[in-house]
């Protein structure tokens, strides 16, 4: 193959061949091979829907749930607009104060301890009532709220959690009660299904304004962030230590959220879909986006938190179907959701810190063989088009020997 150069009976010089084919059109070749794997393997909707979330491309489809909401933008925002109906202003105690008289602003977390003990933080927080709960002794608060965690194999940062949520509450003059939402068992973690849960069964517990489903891992660095409902879904960890404090697509809302009773119901709750790690948190936003709530965003100031360090949970899998689900998610909000969520109680303690319930949400359901089929269509569709490609280049443009006798149907001469 001692083609690297050679002159033609013309006199011009040919420019430089990898095996015959031009270096230009190995690249593109080598380029769209590529893009080929990268379709089949994460399918061709993740490419996309990966590509616009992190981009801030706003997809069509969520365009279009933005547009049909004429009113999005037109809602009054803000905590204290929401009346709550419920407030008996009989009462010999008076109403609390809008804004919480103690507060300390900006906390000291200190360094995780994980020497830590359960005991330590009950000691510490021995105010709180059993099942986690307190309301301030000489006002009523404004609202009643409930704290849903969802929860397994974390037990450090639940001590975490809890070491850091109490006194925030107190100070905050909260009426809130924190409710754990155990999985039970080892199969694959339903994040989505036990806030739906949690949901469920603390209204089944008592009366509340405002649930706020909140992540284990989120500690809170600022008690000047109210855990209050508002008129509109509200995203309280809007900067995380982990993102440098900034959204990482604009999209997000999940980590920290508050809804009331009402907003939670107007959007079914959570998809019960999404098994394993990931997207159901995108699918609320489309929710919201779908049932014309709109959403606000806490204070950028206040409203950041710390990310306690965990390793990644082997049965809490990245879940391969999320982004097939989220493009799904406007059509199935009215039968996924609060309307067909089916689980089992298995145990309900109350701890001195938390409510524990834990829950069996059953297994994901077997996914069709169409999926694996639409998989190898996919390998097999692409890898005839770059054969198909290869054939075409190789007869048309390339003088080596080698290639064409594998390539081209014809001999050269
Ligand atoms: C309990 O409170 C003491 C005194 O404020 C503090 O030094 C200690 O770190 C606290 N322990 C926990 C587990 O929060
Ligand atoms: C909650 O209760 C279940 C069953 O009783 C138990 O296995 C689990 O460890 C408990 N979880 C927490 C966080 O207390
Ligand atoms: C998918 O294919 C496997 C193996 O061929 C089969 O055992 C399974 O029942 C199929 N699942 C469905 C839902 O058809």
């Amino acid at each position: 193959m001692s083609q690297r150069r050679k002159t033609t009976s013309k006199g011009l010089v040919q420019r430089r061949t990898f095996y015959g084919l031009r270096a230009r059109w190995f690249t593109l070749f080598v380029l769209f091979f590529i893009l080929q794997l990268v379709v089949v393997y994460f399918r061709i909707h993740d490419v996309i829907m990966v590509i616009s979330l992190h981009l801030n491309i706003k997809l069509d489809w969520i365009r279009g749930l933005e547009d049909n909401c004429l009113d999005f933008d037109s809602k009054k925002h803000g905590i204290n607009h929401l009346q709550i109906p419920e407030i008996d202003g009989s009462s010999p105690k008076p109403i609390c104060p809008k804004s919480p008289p103690v507060l300390y602003g900006k906390l000291n977390l200190g360094d995780e301890d994980d020497d830590v003990t359960m005991d330590d933080v009950i000691r510490n927080n021995s105010w709180v009532k059993a099942g986690g709960r307190h309301k301030p002794d000489n006002c009523i608060a404004r609202q009643r709220v409930a704290i849903i965690v969802p929860h397994r194999n974390r037990e450090r940062h639940l001590r975490q959690f809890l070491r850091a949520i109490h006194p925030v509450m107190k100070r905050q003059q909260a009426d809130y009660r924190v409710f754990v939402i155990h999985q039970a068992g080892t199969g694959t973690f339903n994040k989505a299904k036990l806030l739906n849960i949690g949901y469920r069964e603390a209204r089944k517990e008592g009366i509340f304004d405002c649930f706020i489903f909140h992540d284990v891992d989120l500690l809170a660095e600022d008690d000047r962030n109210l855990y209050r409902c508002a008129d509109v879904p509200r995203h309280l960890s809007v900067g995380i230590d982990k993102w440098d404090y900034q959204l990482p697509y604009d999209a997000l809302f999940g980590g920290v959220i508050a809804m009331t009773t009402s907003q939670f119901e107007q959007v079914n709750g959570y998809s019960n879909e999404y098994w394993g790690w990931g997207a159901e948190d995108d699918d609320m936003y489309v929710r919201i986006l779908h049932s014309c709530l709109g959403l606000e965003r806490a204070n950028y100031d206040v409203a950041r938190y710390r990310m306690v360090y965990h390793p990644s949970d082997k049965n809490n899998r990245v879940n391969p179907y999320r982004y097939t689900l989220l493009v799904g998610a406007a059509e199935r909000q009215r039968q996924d959701g609060l309307s067909n969520l089916k689980y089992n109680i298995v145990s309900e303690r109350s701890m001195p810190l938390y409510t524990n319930i834990t829950a069996d949400v059953g297994k994901p359901p077997l996914r069709s063989n169409v999926s694996t089929f639409g998989t190898r269509v996919d390998i097999v569709v692409s890898l005839s088009l770059l054969l198909l490609m290869m054939t075409l280049t190789c007869c048309t443009c390339v003088k080596s020997r080698l290639m064409h006798v594998i390539m081209c149907p014809r001999r050269i001469p």
